[in-house]
């Protein structure tokens, strides 16, 4: 697939900020991606990433956990969400919830992560809090295929960030953050481009098709 021949339709799921989703959106719209952002998913009303989305015209949907009986209940109305958007690739964006195995099922392959950490180093929701407090010298970025566990998918791309004389959480999380901003919409323009190849948890990147 060349980038003029075809866009595929994306999700992405956010409960936050939404920068990555806005450094997504930005990419696709300078053309640098072949995407579509279909759905922005929220298991937050209040989520600055559901104004982000609305901004940009971009259909935004809410799934919150309390208007479910259990957690099955909850995950299979995300599912549905994303089979009637039809996106053929999720993208996890500061979505603070571990996907269901049914979501991961139906969408194996084609749903990733991006974590602020080297993994499989400090895996969580506090991952750069946890490589500080660790007196780690590098840490960085991981973009993921998601699976059952928690932060535990084959690995797409890593980039490092070296952890600077006294940083502070939100010092190197801004410092991190830059690179995701970078690294995500490369890992996703790859997967458009049909450039990724999973060999159980090997992943390689194939050259760019002329
Ligand atoms: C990012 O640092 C990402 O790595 C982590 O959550 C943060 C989300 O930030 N999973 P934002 O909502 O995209 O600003």
């Amino acid at each position: 697939m060349s980038r003029a021949e075809s866009k595929i339709d994306i999700a992405v799921l956010a409960s936050g900020s939404g920068t990555n989703l806005e450094a997504i959106a930005a990419a696709i719209e300078d053309g640098e991606v072949p995407a579509r952002i279909a759905l922005v998913l929220s298991d937050n009303p209040y989520a600055f990433a559901l104004d982000r989305a609305r901004r940009r015209g971009i259909p935004t949907a809410v799934v919150e956990l309390k208007d479910y009986p259990d957690r099955p209940a909850y995950d299979r109305a995300v599912l549905e969400q994303l089979q009637g958007a039809g996106v053929d690739l999720v993208v996890l964006a500061g979505y603070m919830k571990l996907v269901g195995p049914e979501i991961v099922e139906a969408f194996r392959g084609r749903i990733m992560n991006i974590h602020p950490a080297l993994l499989p180093s400090f895996p969580g929701e506090h991952g750069v809090r946890d490589a500080l407090e660790h007196g780690v010298k590098v840490s960085g970025v991981t973009v993921h295929f998601v699976d059952e566990g928690l932060d535990t998918g084959p690995i797409i791309v890593q980039r490092a960030v070296p952890v600077e004389e006294g940083d502070s959480e939100e010092t190197l999380h801004n410092r991190i953050h830059e690179v995701e901003y970078e690294a995500y919409p490369l890992v996703i323009r790859l997967f458009a481009e049909g450039r990724l190849e999973r060999e159980g948890r090997v992943v390689r990147v194939l050259p760019e098709r002329t």
